[in-house]
């Protein structure tokens, strides 16, 4: 039985008030049968983790160097990121491929680092509106799985597979639930093509792209659906709670 995750992502926003405020009272809110994280700005993770100490809240990174340490002016490896209480990190977010240039090979490193360090690791794919418009979507997320090596993953419950359409993220576009459920149905299938059946039926499936309390049910009803990765909305703690009590919501 695989436990539903809500993860949120804070990108570069917040201060560090705001940042503690935001995380104690989603630390409160949350319910007791679904797994919850934030990735806080890197700044903000070390003052976020001593107000969620003791609680159910999961803490996460929103990227990390590749290397596990040395000279690499401006980075934070894995090891410094366990230190302060990190149980996830995100690899391969849109932002980081899109913007930030980031090639499927170091998305591919930075991922194999993340889990070996012994962390979570939310790998994300996802098509951009020109590649969905050519009916490359499917595509799109085979070439980006296969940047998961099949030899390291030993512990289905350490990776998560984040869907992420691209034109989804932080436009209010949100994809549909079947689209949602076509993707994570081709990811799992693709898993199991790499890594067994066993690891495919035990790795968590994320959608993200514009959730909200008004969209999240439906698409959590979705059978291969095991989750959402939050941005915006993630920044408000009464939309982000609500979020995570999906269940009530959908009742
Ligand atoms: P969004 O961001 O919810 O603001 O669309 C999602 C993400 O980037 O993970």
């Amino acid at each position: 039985m695989r436990t539903k995750f809500i993860a949120g992502n804070w990108k570069m926003n917040l201060t560090k008030t705001s940042s503690i405020e935001l995380a104690r009272a989603i630390a409160r809110a949350i319910p007791n049968n679904v797994d919850v994280g934030v990735a806080p700005p890197f700044v903000y993770i070390d003052a976020v983790a001593s107000v969620i100490a003791g609680s159910k809240l999961l803490l996460g990174a929103q990227d990390v160097h590749c290397e596990q340490g040395g000279a690499f002016t401006g980075e934070i490896c894995v090891p410094m990121l366990k230190d302060l209480g990190v149980k996830f990190c995100l690899s391969g977010h849109s932002e980081r491929r899109h913007i930030l240039n980031e090639s499927s090979d170091l998305v591919s490193k930075k991922t194999h680092t993340i889990y070996s360090g012994g962390l979570i690791v939310i790998h994300c794919v996802g098509e951009t509106l020109e590649q969905r418009d050519s009916n490359q979507t499917l595509n799109v997320i085979r070439s980006q799985l296969s940047e998961l090596q099949p030899k390291i993953i030993t512990d289905p419950n350490r990776l998560v597979i984040a869907y992420e359409p691209v034109w989804a993220i932080g436009t209010g576009e949100v994809a549909t639930p079947d689209d949602a459920q076509e993707a994570a149905a081709a990811i799992r299938s693709r898993v199991s093509e790499f890594h067994g059946t066993e690891t495919a039926a035990s790795v968590r499936i994320l959608y993200g792209g514009s959730v909200k309390p008004g969209n999240v049910a439906p698409i959590m009803a979705q059978p291969d659906v095991d989750g959402a990765l939050v941005g915006g909305a993630s920044l408000d703690a009464g939309q982000f709670a609500q979020i995570c009590r999906y269940r009530e919501l959908a009742a």
